[in-house]
């Protein structure tokens, strides 16, 4: 049995990410693959638990790491490396580069802490791509304000929050090109998602 392909979708609040989820999702399942679509926080019933915590109750940045790694600890072990296993395909809305991202970037936790984290908790599963939504966070605001009556705990950060998020995305698609594909958000749905679809043609290659 061949192995499924681990797909994550990350950027920043509002870059897009769940607009292009389902789409990017039944588009691979097209093209005859089983497909899992998942998110984080979240995609097992204990994670989703975790996610309210996560997006609603006040914590030390400590505790917001150790909180989203252990739902994905549940999330890798009971949901995506057994769907990996048995050829399924596996797309997920954020995933670890997300913790890098907020919780090192944004909140400022120690890159040491969450490469450790990472390690462990990932046991060797990791993307074969990443689709990165990049976008200015004033627009990626406006979006979510048009969107959303009722942000959670990250959508309510400011601007520099926002900034630091993103520039710890870039650093780690700059860190590992072969695996990000970086979509520029700015433009219309239609024409990011021809960009993504180019990207996921390497996966068959
Ligand atoms: N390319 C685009 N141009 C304009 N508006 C867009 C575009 N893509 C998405 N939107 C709109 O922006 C809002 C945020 O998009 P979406 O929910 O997909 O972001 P997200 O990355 O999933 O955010 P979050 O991390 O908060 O879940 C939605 O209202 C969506 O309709
Ligand atoms: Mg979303």
């Amino acid at each position: 049995m061949t192995r499924g392909k681990f797909v994550s979708l990350e950027g920043i609040d509002g870059a897009g990410k769940s607009t292009h989820l389902n789409a990017i999702a039944e588009w691979i399942r097209e093209r005859g693959q089983a497909v899992l679509v998942t998110r984080e926080p979240g995609g097992t019933p204990l994670g989703e638990s975790l996610r309210q915590l996560l997006l609603h109750q006040s914590m030390h940045p400590d505790t917001e790491a150790l909180i989203m790694f252990a739902a994905r600890r549940e999330h890798v072990m009971q949901v995506i490396a057994p769907a990996l296993q048995q050829g399924t395909w596996v797309v997920s809305d954020r995933f670890t580069d997300a913790s890098f991202a907020y919780q090192g970037g944004g909140r400022g936790v120690d890159v040491v802490h969450l490469n450790y984290l990472a390690a462990w908790v990932e046991g060797g599963i990791r993307p074969d791509m990443t689709l990165l939504f990049d976008l200015e966070p004033e627009e990626a605001h406006r979006r979510v304000l048009r969107g959303t009556p009722h942000p959670d705990r990250f959508e309510k950060e400011q601007a520099t929050f926002f900034r630091k998020v993103r520039a710890a995305y870039l650093d780690r698609a700059r860190a590992e090109p072969a695996r990000f594909c970086l979509l520029d958000s700015s433009h219309a749905p239609e024409a990011i998602f021809k960009q993504a679809q180019q990207a996921l043609e390497r996966l068959w290659a």
